[in-house]
């Protein structure tokens, strides 16, 4: 076992993570309490046969663990998990089923499960399982005990405690040609928005052949998929736990882990939009990848959207296209801010510019300005792929093309939605200088 992952008190002594058993199988109580046994900072102080019996023994021993069984007679996990978040929310729970249980971690982690260990259990599994929990849930028990000790009542809390009041823009990258770069794009502006103190989702709504899980090298059971069936009771810590951290520090929310699975979200076209609403509040930019497939679930997404990022390619059939989906924001009412034209696939070399579409001819067609022009470069594109990274993470000069272009337009995008403090000074100023010029010219 790892010792670094024990937390130590400030005396020095390990401290000891209490933990309760609840499973009506007598013989997986005491093969756990067995391998616990071993652990000096792991102590079994309680064990229930039912669920019932689980509430009951929570609210009175209040362990900062219970390892709860999913499938009991009278109260299953999931029930008693339920009330157990509910009256002792100190306690981290983490789940137990069987392998073949079909949907049981979404059930589990709407009951509020931390974490979930399949049968059966091996033991460096269930002390790392314990121990990780137990450190992520310290923060969060802390919190509800200094609300108990100063007399409040938790459940008359506000609905959304988690909630820290941020902009959550929504930022979607749009196509309507496939390969034009939109998953490229979508990664680079969430990647680049993400500066000091601003908190970026990047959300996978290329729901049947989403590429970021694959770019980006996350791997986890844990999509939108989950999320979307009960929307409505969905709360934000809920959320959270289901989110994919990348090494960067980008929160990445992945879209079904298999195409037949897409249905499952455009079933309720406004779930995933309910979604990012409800989470909003916890991040300033929420960037959103896209499919070419303008469906219901897409255009909710673009309603809610502060940007549109629309990607063109310099040819015929893409500008054709894209084209048509501006004469659609025209009749949606789209401010014409909202939306933002980008040129990608830019040729630099000399004989393909002249076979494609000049990037003025496309703005008079499209009547509109381009307000980025990303070159072609295979070489950071697919080096970037390799590393599992944004293309502008990939190298350390950011003055490099197709980097610089990349992040001007995630600039652009900050810029225009939330203008730096000392801009705003700076226009006010120019207004009273403005002003006081008129003024002094007698206007
Ligand atoms: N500016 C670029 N230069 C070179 N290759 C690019 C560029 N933008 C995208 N690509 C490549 O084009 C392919 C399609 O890009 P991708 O972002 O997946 O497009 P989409 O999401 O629109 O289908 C990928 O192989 C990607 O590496
Ligand atoms: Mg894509």
């Amino acid at each position: 076992m790892s010792k670094s992952a024990t937390p130590a008190k400030p005396s020095g002594e390990p401290e000891i993570i209490t933990i309760l058993l609840v499973d009506d199988i007598p013989e997986t109580r005491e093969n756990i309490k067995k391998m616990i046994a071993f652990e000096p900072d792991l102590k079994v102080i309680g064990a229930a046969g039912t669920g019932r019996e689980g509430v009951a023994l929570a609210k009175e021993l209040k362990p900062n663990i219970i390892i709860m069984d999913i499938n009991m007679p009278d109260m299953d996990g999931i029930q008693a998990t339920t009330l157990i978040t509910e009256s002792v929310p100190t306690t981290a729970v983490i789940m137990m089923s069987v392998q073949n249980d079909p949907d049981y971690l979404r059930r589990a982690m709407l009951a509020g499960a931390r974490n979930f260990l399949t049968k059966p259990i091996g033991m460096e599994e269930l002390y790392n399982t314990i121990r990780t929990v137990h450190i992520r849930n310290k923060p969060i028990a802390a919190q509800y005990a200094a609300v108990v000790a100063g007399g409040l009542d938790i459940r008359r809390a506000p609905a959304d405690p988690t909630s820290e009041g941020r902009a959550g823009h929504i930022v979607v990258v749009y196509s309507p040609q496939g390969g034009a770069g939109t998953t490229t794009i979508a990664t680079s502006v969430a990647s680049g928005l993400m500066k000091e103190g601003i908190k970026v989702l990047l959300v996978d709504a290329d729901l049947q052949f989403g590429d970021i899980g694959a770019l980006l090298n996350l791997q986890s059971q844990s999509t939108m998929v989950e999320l979307v069936p009960d929307v409505d009771d969905m709360d934000v810590e809920l959320f959270e736990k289901l989110v994919t951290p990348h090494d960067s520090g980008l929160k990445v929310l992945l879209g079904p882990s298999r195409p037949e699975y897409a249905e499952e979200v455009q079933r309720s076209p406004d779930a995933l939009s309910k979604i990012l609403q409800k989470v909003s509040g916890n991040y300033d930019y929420i960037v959103v990848d896209t499919s070419t497939h303008l469906d219901d679930v897409l255009l909710s997404l673009m309603d809610m959207a502060s940007r549109v990022i629309l990607v063109c390619t310099p040819t015929l059939p893409c500008v054709k296209n894209v084209r048509f989906v501006l004469d659609l924001f025209d009749k949606l009412n789209y401010p014409a801010d909202k939306v933002m034209l980008v040129l990608n696939r830019n040729p630099e070399d000399r004989n393909l510019k002249k076979l494609a579409i000049p990037p003025e001819k496309i703005e008079q067609y499209l009547k509109r300005p381009i307000v980025g022009k990303i070159p072609t470069d295979e070489m950071f594109v697919w080096r970037a792929v390799q590393r599992a990274v944004p293309v502008v993470a990939s190298e350390r000069d950011k003055t490099k093309s197709p980097i610089k272009e990349l992040l001007d337009i995630s600039n652009r995008v900050h810029h225009s939605l939330m203008p730096a403090e000392e801009e705003v000074a700076v226009e006010a100023d120019d207004k009273k200088k403005r002003s006081g010029l008129s003024l002094r010219l007698g206007r």
